[in-house]
């Protein structure tokens, strides 16, 4: 179309917009669209009225750049069309009226803005014009994210409680990038020792101080308007620990923080706690009010000679990179329950038969000294003493096979005082301290289960 022609034809229908009557939504457009840099877009327009119904349809496409003036890209009546000529440069534009879709056939930073559509129509049925202007499509152009990658410092492992960590994010394509940031696959929300608000886009998660829940693989997501990727995912470790310490044993007995094993029994002890890296621990004597350190490691050997006998140990486990330590306590008692080196133990029922067998029968020969005493000589005093238990408990001695063993652990001494009878005497260590009772006929025998005064507990600070 020459100039002159194409002034009239544009004349023509500006004469007749400014003529116009009513307001009416003829058709419908997208609000927003979002654009793909490179990409065309369609700024689809949908009728609202019959093409067959109408007798003429007339408009406008206008552009405008952020906060500049509108200017108009191309015109149409009917089915015939003039593309302004900012717009025909580069073929920008495709546009077939009387569809009044407009399409950009090639996306760039400078298509963005907001597309505002004026429509008029004549409708053979309805006096005047009826026109639509309210259809403004707001158009954004995106670069599309490039996969990102993440960025740790420091790059080698950090102690908990201690280190920090920065985690940084980067995509090196796209615009208007957002970043979030996934630990195992679920969101890291900042808050806390957690910060993502040193950069305003969030590429950048700091956690401190790092703990041991930190522990994970880390992914974050780019995204825009016009696309989302994800980085591969980095590990984060973190040195802890020890936490959950605790000891074990295959052999023995173990009740609560007792373990009654038999004499002469090698007997392993294993402490095993939750601790990066591994812990070492040191196994601590403290018998007698003794501490000693007998050995380093995860794993101690006892061997157990001494009959009647308990001792008291720790287990010290210390992570020296985390410099923090935790310690459990425990009792070993050693006892011949069993006969030889059988395990007859079962809970409630302590006493094994070789040892009722030979309660009872010191009892019985207690018994019958007693009577020969009474018989033979005026009476003897006889003294029972039980140590270890309140005075009020106290029970007669009779012990075999009874219902319940437990409360009658202690030292059991029958002491007879000095006279001619005859008495038998059964040798045990507790007999030597006595000193003052050197030359008394006494029978003593042990039925021993030692409760440690305070249960283990964990000892971290
Ligand atoms: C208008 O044109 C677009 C793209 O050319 C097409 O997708 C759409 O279906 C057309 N609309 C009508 C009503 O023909
Ligand atoms: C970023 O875009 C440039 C140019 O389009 C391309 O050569 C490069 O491969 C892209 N980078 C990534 C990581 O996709
Ligand atoms: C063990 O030592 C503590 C303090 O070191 C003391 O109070 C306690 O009486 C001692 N126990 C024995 C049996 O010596
Ligand atoms: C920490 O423990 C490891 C292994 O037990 C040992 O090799 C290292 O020397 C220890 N470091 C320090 C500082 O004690």
């Amino acid at each position: 179309m020459e100039p002159v022609g194409r002034a009239a034809f544009l004349l023509s229908y500006a004469v007749i917009f400014l003529l116009i009557g009513t307001d009416s939504t003829l058709v419908r457009a997208p609000r927003v669209l979002h654009g793909v840099y490179g990409q065309p877009l369609l700024l689809p327009v949908e009728h609202l009225f019959r093409v067959e119904d109408m007798a003429e349809v007339q408009g406008y496409w206008l552009f405008r750049r952020r906060a500049h003036d509108f200017t108009q890209l191309v015109t149409f009546m009917n089915n015939k069309s003039i593309v302004e000529m900012e717009a025909k440069m580069n073929n920008r534009f495709s546009f077939h009226p009387p569809n009044a879709s407009l399409l950009i056939n090639r996306l760039d930073e400078s298509m963005e803005g907001d597309y505002k559509l004026v429509i008029s129509v004549i409708f053979p049925s309805r006096a005047g014009m009826v026109k639509d202007n309210d259809n403004l499509v707001h158009v954004t152009v995106d670069v599309p994210v490039s996969t990102p990658v993440i960025e740790m410092s420091p790059a080698s492992e950090v102690v908990e409680d201690r280190d920090s960590v920065m985690l940084r994010c980067s995509a090196e394509n796209g615009t208007r990038v957002v970043y979030e940031w996934y630990r195992n696959g679920s969101p890291s929300r900042a808050g806390g020792r957690l910060s993502n608000s040193s950069a305003p886009d969030g590429s950048v998660l700091t956690i401190s101080p790092v703990r041991k829940e930190d522990i994970g693989d880390y992914t974050c997501a780019a995204k825009n308007n016009v696309s989302l990727k994800t980085s591969l995912p980095v590990p984060l470790s973190v040195f802890y620990g020890p936490y959950n310490l605790a000891v074990s044993s295959d052999q023995g007995l173990r009740t609560g923080a007792v373990f009654t094993v038999n004499p002469g029994e090698l007997v392993f002890f294993d402490c095993s706690a939750d601790s990066n890296p591994p812990n070492s621990c040191a196994w601590i004597s403290e018998t007698n009010n003794d501490t000693e350190v007998i050995t380093t490691g995860r794993r101690s050997e006892v061997v157990a000679y001494k009959l009647a006998h308990t001792e008291e140990y720790v287990c010290r486990a210390f992570n020296n990179i985390t410099q923090k330590q935790d310690e459990t306590r425990f009792t070993l008692v050693v006892a011949s329950w069993g006969a030889g080196k059988e395990k007859h133990f079962q809970e409630g029922s302590f006493v094994s038969p070789l040892a009722a067998i030979a309660v009872s029968s010191l009892l019985i020969i207690g018994c019958m000294l007693l009577v020969m005493l009474r018989k033979t000589c005026h009476p003897h005093r006889v003294i029972m003493k039980i140590y270890n238990r309140p005075l009020t408990e106290q029970k007669g001695p009779h012990l075999s096979g009874h219902e319940d063993a437990t409360e009658d652990f202690g030292i059991y001494e029958f002491v007879s005082i000095p006279g001619k009878a005859e008495s038998t005497q059964a040798s045990s260590k507790s007999l030597v301290r006595l000193d003052s009772v050197q030359d008394l006929h006494t029978t003593i025998y042990d039925v021993i289960r030692h409760i440690p005064e305070t249960p283990t507990q964990s000892l971290l600070k």
